[in-house]
């Protein structure tokens, strides 16, 4: 996507993905840290959003797959906040992902499956939630 503007016209490609993310009943985020930040093109994504009513109360879990990674997990939830999303703290986990591993490496782990399928639950039930909120309003 082009670098966020918001004097440029909305184009196609920024309309659908606002879309895409106005329609999601709840949001998981999983993104790498780069130099001890939110990867610029994620950052620009994010941007995108900024500004649309309804991504205000937005369920967002965080995933994180290094520990080593600090900087940019706190950084995105400064960033959604701001954008008035609603993270999930139940449903956050931080799970070491061995370089190269694939899905089924993870679920492998009983442990690792276990912890994720409950953060997910949590965030359905949230996502749940905010629905039946806006139901009956
Ligand atoms: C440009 C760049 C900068 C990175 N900076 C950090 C960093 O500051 N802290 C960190 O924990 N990992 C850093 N990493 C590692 C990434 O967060 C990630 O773990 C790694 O790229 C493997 O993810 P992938 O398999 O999705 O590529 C960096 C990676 C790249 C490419």
């Amino acid at each position: 996507m082009p670098g966020c503007r918001p004097s440029i016209p909305t184009r196609r490609r920024q309309a659908a993905f606002r879309e895409k993310v106005a329609g999601a009943s709840a949001l998981l985020v999983s993104c790498p840290e780069y130099a001890h930040g939110i990867p610029g093109a994620f950052k620009n994504a994010l941007d995108w959003l900024v500004g649309d009513g309804r991504f205000a109360g937005m369920p967002v879990a965080l995933w994180n797959g290094s520990p080593r990674s600090v900087h940019a997990p706190a950084q995105l939830r400064e960033v959604l906040s701001t954008m008035a999303a609603r993270i999930v703290d139940p449903a956050c986990v931080t799970i070491p992902v061995q370089s190269g591993a694939g899905v089924a490496d993870l679920l492998a782990n009983r442990a690792v499956a276990g912890e994720l399928a409950a953060a997910l639950g949590r965030l359905v039930e949230a996502a749940r939630v905010r629905a039946e909120d806006t139901a009956g309003r």
